[in-house]
């Protein structure tokens, strides 16, 4: 496995992959692997020659006040983790290689970020796009794999490579969960015993609306009101936002049919966790 922090070397052994026609399967992340992430390792390296994991925690998709600088870093034990699933590369850039002094570009993703997540964490989404942008210029992978737990990052990134002709395939893998069926994310390590153990209600309560849809319930206010009631009922966990949206433009619904997202935001003191579920329906 090789581990390198420069743009001349990963792309030098990218282009000699290429010149045999391996495939490249590229994963990005900010690190503190899991499950989750290695889920997408495993789909990447299986589907691909060579499989790249970027991990760079991006500063610019964290608003001021939110926690960039106490964001896990685990570079030792992530290095281990992906030894074990045989990834080929890491990609291991600095803030000053990524934005270097006089760095004045951004990629706006119009409408679609400024919506749900983006309503609570105005730039999150740019900075993602910014950031993917850059990572698919300088590696130029054959496919990106994405969890559908960031489902709205999904849909951003979708756009964000149709829009501006990257040639690379996303692909989408689903979501990790505990046991318990909490999704799986960094985030969870700032939860306390007490905050763990309400979490998986964001999960339990999209589960109890998607019975209430197969039993026919089509009106998506009151699909809302019943995942809003249970994680108030059962949780100290503050509501952001409950929404049923388009699963391929975000657009809110009155009625679920189509291909739903079901998603929901919620705040355990300073821990911010998302989560969703996708229903598709004739
Ligand atoms: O999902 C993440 O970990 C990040 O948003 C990503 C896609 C690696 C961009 O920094």
């Amino acid at each position: 496995m090789i581990i390198t922090t420069t743009i001349t070397q990963v792309q030098a052994q990218l282009s000699l992959a290429r010149k045999k026609n391996k495939t490249i399967g590229f994963v990005p992340t900010m690190g503190a692997l899991h499950e989750g992430h290695l889920s997408l390792l495993r789909r990447a390296k299986k589907e691909n020659k060579i499989c790249v994991l970027s991990i760079f925690v991006n500063p610019t998709q964290f608003g001021p006040t939110e926690d960039f600088t106490k964001y896990p870093r685990e570079k030792k034990n992530d290095v281990l983790l992906a030894k074990k699933e045989n990834i080929d590369i890491i990609f291991y850039p600095s803030e000053k290689l990524m934005y270097p002094p006089g760095y004045l570009t951004t990629v706006e993703i119009k409408n679609l970020s400024d919506v749900l997540c983006g309503r609570f964490r105005p730039g999150h989404f740019t900075g993602v796009a910014t950031v993917v942008a850059k990572l698919l210029n300088i590696l130029r992978p054959d496919t990106m794999y994405l969890g559908q737990k960031d489902a709205q990052q999904c849909v951003i990134l979708k756009r964000l490579v149709q829009d501006l002709n990257f040639a690379t395939k996303v692909f989408l893998c689903p979501t990790i969960r505990e046991p318990d069926g909490l999704a799986m994310s960094s985030r969870n390590k700032y939860l306390s015993i007490a905050e763990r153990k309400e979490a998986s209600v964001l999960y339990r309560s999209l589960c109890l609306a998607r019975d209430e849809i197969q039993h026919g319930i089509r009106n998506a206010t009151r699909i809302r009101y019943l995942i809003e009631q249970n994680i108030r009922t059962l949780s100290h966990g503050k509501i952001d936002y409950v929404a049923s949206v388009d699963a391929e433009n975000l657009m809110p619904l009155n009625e679920i049919k189509g291909n739903v997202l079901l998603m929901v935001a919620a705040r355990w003191g300073q821990t911010r966790l998302i989560d969703n579920i996708r229903i598709t329906l004739k």
